[in-house]
């Protein structure tokens, strides 16, 4: 029933000036977590969830993500030669993972307008979209139990995080009911990243969506909202106010989230997951604990 869904759509137009200079001339998604880039996490997690029909939603200044996920002749036959066959499948590995296919947003006008973009290429079916500043450790179920959640229901479904209050502003928030089923909630009502103080719910949305294709005939009609972009929070407040194709519902994610959008974060996604690491793990939990007591 769920297996319909196979196109992931992966918005990557953000200028990332957080990170400047190291996105000067570089995306931010090609930023290394441990020693992959993070986009590659967020492409392993579409397909590990069965959808192998990747859609990124590129700017200026990302041919370095198409670069990525392409074949590399030299480095390919050079590692050949060596008989390195360790490092020539990890650079195989990135180019055989998925169908990528790339559209420009164009004007920069946000996350909402950015999947606006995708629909020609996505149709008249239900599909996902994945933010690329998210990652959820690929030990841990998220999409997948969204994809059958929107089979079962056959409506839009988001990914919730609770969050502390003062994080409220940074999200999307949504004000939910109770289903029958723990980790499911039906939403009633979103807001995009609420005034301090004015948060009514700490259930946030991280940035992951199983969405209905009716969410595209909203977002034609969708204004410019906070911070002057179309948002993609609003579109689906009609979705939800108005029971739009079946309406929107929430899963819940308790497991691990990392966030490379930040920068303190950043470096936290790239310690704990280094931490869990066999190969690096050990010796760098050993050097932590040598050299934080003198500091
Ligand atoms: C976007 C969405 C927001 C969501 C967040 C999750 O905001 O607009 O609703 O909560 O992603 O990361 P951004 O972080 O791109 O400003």
């Amino acid at each position: 029933m769920s297996s319909r869904i196979t196109k992931a759509v992966i918005p990557v137009a953000g200028l990332g000036t957080r990170f400047l200079p190291a996105t000067k001339a570089m995306p931010k998604e090609m930023l290394p977590v441990v020693d992959k880039p993070a986009i590659q996490y967020v492409v392993e997690e579409a397909v590990a969830a069965g959808l192998t029909d990747v859609l990124m939603i590129t700017g200026r200044n990302k041919n370095a993500l198409e670069n990525h996920f392409d074949r590399v002749g030299e480095l390919e036959a050079t590692l050949e030669r060596k008989g390195d066959t360790e490092k020539l499948e990890k650079v195989n590995y990135s180019t055989d993972l998925a169908d990528v296919h790339y559209v420009r947003q164009g004007d920069p006008k946000g996350l909402g307008h950015a999947v606006l973009r995708a629909a020609m290429h996505v149709g008249r079916e239900p599909f996902a979209v994945l933010l690329g500043d998210d990652i959820i450790d690929s030990r841990d179920v998220l999409l997948s139990r969204m994809i059958e959640v929107q089979g079962k229901k056959h409506a839009s479904v988001i990914a919730l995080l609770e969050v502390e209050p003062e994080a409220a502003q940074l999200y999307g928030i949504a004000t939910v009911e109770a289903t029958a089923e723990a980790d499911v909630v039906r939403i009633t009502g979103l807001v995009e990243k609420p005034a301090p103080g004015t948060q009514l719910s700490n259930f946030a949305i991280i940035g992951r969506y199983v969405l209905q294709p009716d969410v595209f005939d909203v977002l034609e009609k969708t204004e410019p909202g906070k911070g002057g972009e179309i948002q993609l929070t609003d579109a689906l407040q009609v979705l939800a106010s108005q029971n739009i194709a079946g309406g929107v519902y929430g899963v819940v994610f308790r497991g691990r989230r990392y966030d490379t959008g930040d920068r303190l974060d950043y470096l936290k996604a790239v310690v704990r997951l280094a931490a869990d690491r066999e190969d690096l793990g050990p010796p760098l939990l050993d050097w932590l604990r040598e050299w934080l007591p003198t500091r």
